[in-house]
């Protein structure tokens, strides 16, 4: 990619220059700025963050739009030349102390300026009022600490689309604080103390000016007319009035998460709020007997998790589409908001599968996640009220037991099931004809009906780990097996069968698709890379049994080959395999990878360097197998020969006998 990049670059004669100077080098050397970051000519950006680079002078060639300068070393900012085209300039992560005035100067036409992560702690009064096209501005994680040293800090006219000051430890604002007029606002991990209708106080800091005056803002400071955006989360302890809220009902995303809310807070949210996107998680909010049921008229996403509700209820008129509802107490829920698109109930205390209410369908579901809770079954028709789900997550519940006709029988369309971490030791065969990955593992399935995969004629990723009684049915090759069945997934891309007891060697052969087979922690001691698929791209047989591989170097596409933790033989088989053993990297690690020869273990890096193939021992073998064969046949010939001649003389010592027998016949005549 990188190359291709580059080939590019020069073809359309797009060079940069840029004067670096190496610590330990000659002070200074003009270098193509390509060759020491990565420049797309297709966006027009050029992404430097190698430690090492020390850049003190940028010139860019007039395309360029884009400078990342991220993770440098640079306590300053470089000097740049003039250069009118650069809208977006990112310096984060720069170890940087300061931003002189005149930093900006020759980028007139900046929109986009990112300093976040950095060790500021003011910026100059002027160093933005040249730019009149600046619209987003990150401040994020420095130590900017007094609010006041920001008013009037842009250019007049302008109006900023993002202002983001989180995570700087803010002590200091008066009535002389202006906020910089912006459209969102985000003021997360500022060490905010209250917000009521008329003022922000930030908490009192030893060692500044800790009088209420010197650290709390007027709130028509802030030009709340164009607010779009707000968020105050994280600011620990925060207490937000119900008047603060009514400042900010017009906004469309409003993040509270992490804070205090107000009696009345879900009045407000009904009544007064045009909240499209709400986040209160982790929030301590009053709830009217545990229960959540409140809904605003616009609301589009809303992320309660966390506040201690045991019921959830939202209604008809509700145009929820998303609910993050984690972390809470609840068991019961009932939804009757038809517009409802993902609902995520992970980490409550749901014993029974949750349904709507009678006569509701779901249509709009598509992901409904209950995983972290604790349901026993998935009871018949389970899944009638959701007839579009597409992500059903159960995983890391009690179930021990899926009714037959918990899945209905035609139409659903799943593209993905997540039973993993249950208790499971059958499954019903549900037809999934869109199902694109299942997970079973970390359960206790001892059979799988021999229809099960004809259910799923799209399946590319099985999860089948962890399973210790899998095999328990069919402990060796000759016994049928649910396993015989593979190779009815013909779309399979990704199997793992890890840690199941499994003690032969699977015949996969047929399952052209797939790229990743994960057999580690099982019991196999001969492994056929004969039967396995020829595309195979990752085989992970780790912690296996294995003594001898072979016919690996038939694996063409073979990138990641595990076979650490096997009792392997020290032997010329290992030779078709030590490309692929190079390239791991434990391949040191005698723990890991070792052989035996003879009761002797050794490390098997140090042995692969002396592997022969087994080619030459195989002629070896051949020629004394051949020489031995030769001496045998003489060895018979000449018995064969020995034992012939004495039966010829034995014959005619028969003979001689019958003769003699012959001559007395004719005495007995
Ligand atoms: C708002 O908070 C400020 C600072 O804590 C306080 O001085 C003021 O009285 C409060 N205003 C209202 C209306 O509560
Ligand atoms: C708020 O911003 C709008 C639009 O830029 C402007 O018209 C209005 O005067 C501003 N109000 C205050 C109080 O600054
Ligand atoms: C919200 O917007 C409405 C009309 O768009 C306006 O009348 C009202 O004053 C605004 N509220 C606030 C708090 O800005
Ligand atoms: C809500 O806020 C929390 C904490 O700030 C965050 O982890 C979570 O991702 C947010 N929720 C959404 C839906 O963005
Ligand atoms: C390797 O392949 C050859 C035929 O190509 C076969 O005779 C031999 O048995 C295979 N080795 C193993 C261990 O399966
Ligand atoms: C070893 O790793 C390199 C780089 O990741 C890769 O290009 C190469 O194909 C690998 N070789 C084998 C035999 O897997």
């Amino acid at each position: 990619m990188k190359s291709a990049r580059k080939r590019t670059s020069h073809s359309i004669e797009m060079r940069i220059f840029v004067l670096l100077f190496f610590t330990t080098i000659f002070p200074s050397v003009r270098a193509d700025l390509c060759a020491h970051c990565d420049c797309d000519f297709l966006s027009h950006t050029v992404v430097c963050n190698r430690p090492s680079l020390l850049v003190r002078t940028v010139s860019m060639l007039p395309n360029i739009q884009q400078l990342h300068l991220n993770s440098l070393n640079l306590p300053q900012p470089p000097h740049f030349l003039f250069h009118p085209n650069l809208r977006v300039l990112r310096m984060s992560r720069c170890g940087m102390h300061e931003v002189p005035g005149s930093t900006f100067l020759p980028l007139p036409g900046l929109e986009v300026i990112d300093l976040s992560n950095n060790h500021l702690e003011t910026l100059p009064p002027t160093v933005l009022r040249s730019l009149k096209f600046l619209r987003v501005l990150i401040l994020t994680n420095n130590r900017i600490s007094n609010l006041d040293q920001l008013a009037w800090i842009l250019a007049p006219e302008v109006v900023l689309e993002q202002l983001d000051l989180s995570g700087n430890p803010i002590a200091i604002a008066t009535s002389m604080s202006v906020f910089p007029p912006v459209r969102q606002l985000f003021l997360s991990e500022t060490r905010m103390e209250s917000v009521n209708e008329t003022a922000i106080m930030f908490k009192k800091l030893p060692g500044k000016c800790e009088k209420d005056v010197c650290r709390h803002i007027p709130i028509h400071n802030l030009n709340i007319s164009i607010l779009t955006t707000i968020d105050l989360s994280s600011n620990r302890d925060l207490e937000i009035d119900l008047g603060a809220l009514n400042v900010f009902s017009n906004a469309t995303y409003v993040d509270l998460s992490n804070t205090r809310l107000p009696i009345g807070f879900e009045e407000w949210l009904e009544r007064k709020s045009r909240v499209k996107s709400l986040n209160i998680s982790h929030c301590q909010i009053p709830l009217h007997e545990d229960t959540w049921t409140s809904c605003g008229q616009f609301l589009h996403s809303m992320d309660i998790s966390g506040i201690g509700a045991k019921r959830l209820r939202l209604s008809r008129f509700c145009p929820i589409r998303t609910v993050f509802a984690r972390d809470n107490l609840i068991s019961n829920i009932y939804i009757d908001s038809v517009s409802i698109e993902s609902l995520h109930l992970e980490r409550n205390m749901f014993s029974e599968f949750p349904i709507p209410p009678p006569g509701v369908e779901l249509t709009e579901l598509h992901t409904l996640s209950l995983s972290h809770n604790l349901m026993t079954s998935l009871p018949p028709h389970a899944l009638q009220s959701y007839p579009n789900l597409q992500h059903f997550d159960v995983s890391n519940n009690q179930l021990s037991e899926i009714d037959p006709q918990a899945f209905p029988s035609i139409g659903l369309g799943l593209i993905s099931l997540d039973l993993s971490s249950n208790q499971l030791s059958s499954l019903p065969h549900p037809i999934l004809p869109s199902l694109l990955l299942l997970d079973l593992s970390s359960n206790t399935i001892s059979h799988l009906d021999p229809h099960f995969f004809k259910g799923l004629p799209m399946l590319q990723q099985l999860r089948i780990s962890s399973n210790p009684t899998l095999f328990s049915r069919c402990p060796n090759h000759e016994s049928p097996c649910w396993s015989d069945h593979l190779d009815e997934l013909t779309s399979l891309v990704d199997l793992d069968i890890s840690n199941s007891g499994l003690e032969f060697s699977l015949h996969l052969r047929h399952l052209r698709t797939l790229k990743s087979l994960l057999l580690r922690g099982n019991e196999i001691r001969v492994i056929d890379a004969k039967s396995l698929p020829e595309n195979l791209r990752t085989l992970d047989l780790g912690e296996n049994r294995l003594q001898f591989t072979s016919n690996f170097s038939k694996l063409d596409y073979l990138k990641d080959l595990r076979v650490d933790q096997n009792p392997l033989r020290c032997d010329c088989s290992l030779y078709d395999i030590v490309p692929h053993l190079l390239n791991q990297s434990q391949i040191s690690d005698p723990l890991l990878y070792y052989c035996f020869s003879g009761s002797w273990q050794y490390p098997l890096l140090p042995y692969l360097a002396s592997v022969k193939p087994c080619i030459d021992t195989t002629r070896n073998f051949y020629s004394v197998l051949i020489t031995t064969f030769i001496i045998a046949f003489a060895i018979v010939g000449s018995l064969i020969g020995g034992f012939l001649i004495y039966r010829k003389y034995a014959e005619r010592a028969n003979f001689v006998y019958k003769r003699i027998s012959l001559m007395e016949s004719p005495v007995r005549l």
